[in-house]
């Protein structure tokens, strides 16, 4: 990293104790590369430290304090002085070795401040200031020191004071889990409390009036920004608390009742990054890279032994009731059926698996999940206690585990491990050694993971630094026996999968699988249109489209998915994941015998991109974007829309210049709508080139789809 020199450093102004009758003393300032958005730091007349933030001369974040509490201490935060100040900046591009884009351009100003208390016993810490052209983040670095060893935090205060009643679009800052559906509020009639008592989640603790992020707000002047926190490691998870009478939010950790506190820390530790993303469309947050580029380097070497790639799986019958996980037949998902023992529906049989597999391999799908093929299944819920009802290494015995090994092999699909740990981290750090052992053993290269329930032990959340730690422990163990790891009810995606690529995707949202079990609604048409600005601004998303029988006509008539069938083809574009599942069974994907037509689309679509480009998009409305398939010259296009029926205009200019391509588009058919026509459909090939411009009908809840192939 080089120091600032010359003109650079004209933009920083180190002002210290210059305006000895102001209250606040002005320290120094940073300032984006592109110099619109600088953060100006001071001292108040309290000593402690405050910040602001402006963007081409606006101010977004207005005087913001931060500080700490720890058991036993004084507060920290207040009587500081500054020792000193230093600046660097870099400018670097890096490769993903998978991802929404190959090159990734870091590009940032960074301003280092470091503070002490005043008085006999100073306590000190540093803040980071990075100013890039599309957002800031902040984090604490506690160094070794005199005064501090091993500490309890109480809490983190790190406050941004909003400018303006803005639109928000917010979760409750649930400790336990990130399922619930977004709310669309003004900031000041933001509720969390209202959201407590879930019918269909399990485990769900929501505390305080504040949100968990990513947190998405459009400004009256019409800037997006998005809250969230990035490289979240050895800490706790970080909900915002909302003042919403003064338009403030204040950091509020996750706790731990064991802890009786939110962190327990020793000297020296760093905390996340508290980031904002900031753009003046709201693609503009999607195509950020603010999250991954405030988390260090690849740590973990070659992660060749993962291939993105789409995936099957044994796991929409159990959602959608046709089958179950465990053998005993009393396990359809949150719909235990007491005493319907032997019903013999168990999912995971070798045959089911060998069916899968064909069809997989029949048509270029790459990989097959099994969920429900090791014992355990009866007890996973309904038990008071979890701890320990899995091993994952014994089979049921209707599934002959080495016999659909050897068929998966000899047809050329990779099977994908389940490890559903029933939130029994403690039980699963015993058992990751041996299973991972036998996973490789066996050419299994990355596994599902799951957390249903209340962690055990009591006390402590899914999002608390416990679990935070569990999380890590998997991602690094798993690393070195070059294992890849898709987490379910995860820790929130904070782009560790920079350090990290062997966490390839995670849940931490409303998944395709609510549709299934609600029925009062689902996730409606506006869901994601939503995600695709918030959860999806974290990291990718396993959350399995591509169903076709959109109103689960043979098994929960009374269910459904709350979207076209178009718009399933158009989420395999618009939501990013390295793995995609094809969700729905083989059966639904045929039509009088042949394959559904617009099942090519998924056939052909990539999973691994060369470049991504939002093409357009309202938060919580619609969103276009295009990817460039890696490797090759074919691009893909998504659009999805919630109830509003639009006429998009798409403009092929990410093209390139001189080319001409066949483009197949998949759409919403005559009449098509989420609910009274989901299915139609209509196919439409044409060729297009970089002056292409087309219109393409989207219906209430619809979208499309298009294959762009180089000629
Ligand atoms: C919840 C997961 O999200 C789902 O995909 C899985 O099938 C069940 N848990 C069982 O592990
Ligand atoms: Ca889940």
């Amino acid at each position: 990293m080089r120091t600032f020199t010359g003109a650079m450093i004209a933009l920083i102004t180190l002002a210290i104790f210059s305006i000895s009758c102001s209250k606040e003393q002005t320290l120094s300032s940073i300032t984006s590369p592109d110099g619109n958005m600088v953060v100006n730091t001071a001292l108040n007349a309290e000593g402690t430290p405050v910040y602001t933030v402006s963007y081409k001369g606006k101010t977004i974040i207005d005087t913001s304090a931060v500080g700490f509490e720890f058991k036993g201490q004084e507060y920290l935060g207040k009587n500081m002085i500054i020792e000193g100040a230093t600046t660097s900046s870099k400018d670097e591009t890096w490769e993903m070795p998978w991802g929404e884009q190959r090159e990734v351009e870091n590009n940032y100003n960074e301003l280092k401040l470091s503070y002490s208390e005043q008085g006999d016993s100073p306590r000190k810490f540093n803040i980071f200031i990075r100013v890039f052209n599309d957002g800031f983040g902040l984090r604490y670095e506690f160094p070794e020191q005199e005064y501090m060893t091993e500490v309890l935090l109480m809490d983190e205060h790190t406050e941004f004071a909003l400018t303006g009643d803005h639109d928000v679009w917010w979760l409750p800052g649930d400790w336990d889990i990130y399922e619930q559906l977004y709310s669309n509020t003004k900031f000041s009639a933001i509720d969390a409390i209202a959201m407590r008592d879930h019918p269909a989640l399990v485990a769900t603790y929501i505390p305080e009036n504040a949100v968990n992020t990513p947190v998405t707000m459009k400004t009256d002047d019409g800037l997006y920004l998005s809250f969230h926190e990035a490289d979240l490691t050895n800490y706790a998870g970080m909900t915002l608390k909302v003042d919403t009478q003064n338009f403030k939010m204040t950091s509020e950790l996750v706790g731990s009742e064991r802890l009786g506190g939110k962190a327990k820390l020793t000297v020296p530790f760093n905390t996340p990054w508290r980031t904002m993303q900031i753009g003046e469309s709201a693609g503009d947050l999607i195509e950020s890279n603010l999250i991954v580029n405030l988390n260090e380097p690849n740590e973990i070497g070659d992660v060749s032994y993962f291939t993105p790639m789409k995936y099957v799986g044994i796991w929409w019958e159990m959602h959608i009731g046709k089958s179950t996980w465990d053998m005993e037949g009393s396990q359809d998902m949150n719909t235990y059926i007491e005493g319907a023992k032997n019903s013999s529906r168990h999912g995971a049989t070798t045959e089911n698996a060998m069916r899968y597999i064909d069809f997989a391999s029949e048509n270029g799908i790459k990989g097959l999940l099994v969920e429900g093929w090791n014992t355990g299944w009866d007890q996973w819920i309904n038990t008071t206690d979890r701890e320990g009802v899995f091993d994952f290494m014994t089979p049921y015995p209707d599934y002959d585990f080495d016999a659909v090994m050897a068929y998966a092999k000899e047809k050329g699909v990779e099977v994908i491990m389940h490890h559903e740990t029933s939130a029994a981290p403690r039980t699963y750090e015993k058992q990751m050694e041996v299973a991972y052992n036998f996973m490789k053993k066996n050419g299994m290269n990355s596994v599902k993971t799951g957390y249903v329930g209340k962690i055990i032990p009591e006390g402590e959340y899914h999002h608390g630094q416990w679990m935070v730690n569990h999380y890590h422990k998997v991602l690094t163990e798993a690393a070195k026996k070059k294992i890849a790891i898709n987490a379910h009810e995860p820790i929130k995606a904070t782009g560790k999968r920079r350090t990290y690529p062997n966490a390839i995707s995670r849940e931490g949202l409303r998944g395709q699988e609510f549709n299934a079990w609600s029925p009062d609604g689902g996730n409606p048409p506006s869901h994601l249109p939503t995600i695709a600005f918030t959860r999806m601004l974290s990291g990718p998303i396993d959350f399995t489209p591509g169903v076709f029988n959109i109103k689960f006509d043979e098994y929960k008539t009374t269910n459904q998915l709350n979207t076209t069938l178009a718009q399933q083809l158009a989420l395999y574009v618009v939501i990013y994941s390295p793995i995609q599942m094809v969700a729905d069974l083989p059966e639904h994907y045929m039509v009088d015998g042949e394959i559904h037509p617009a099942f090519q689309f998924i056939r052909d679509v990539a999973v691994d991109w060369e470049q991504s480009v939002v093409l357009d998009g309202e938060v919580g409305d619609y969103v276009v974007i295009a990817r460039q398939e890696r490797g090759s010259d074919n691009w893909f296009v998504g659009g999805i829309t919630g109830e509003t029926v639009r006429a998009q205009e798409v403009s092929f200019d990410f093209l390139p210049e001189g080319k001409t391509y066949t483009a197949t588009i998949y759409k919403d058919g005559d009449g098509a709508h989420w609910n009274d026509n989901p299915t139609a459909y209509a196919i439409e090939t044409v060729e297009v080139t970089k002056d292409s411009r087309i219109t393409i009908p989207m219906a209430a809840g619809g979208g499309f789809a298009i294959s762009i192939m180089a000629k």
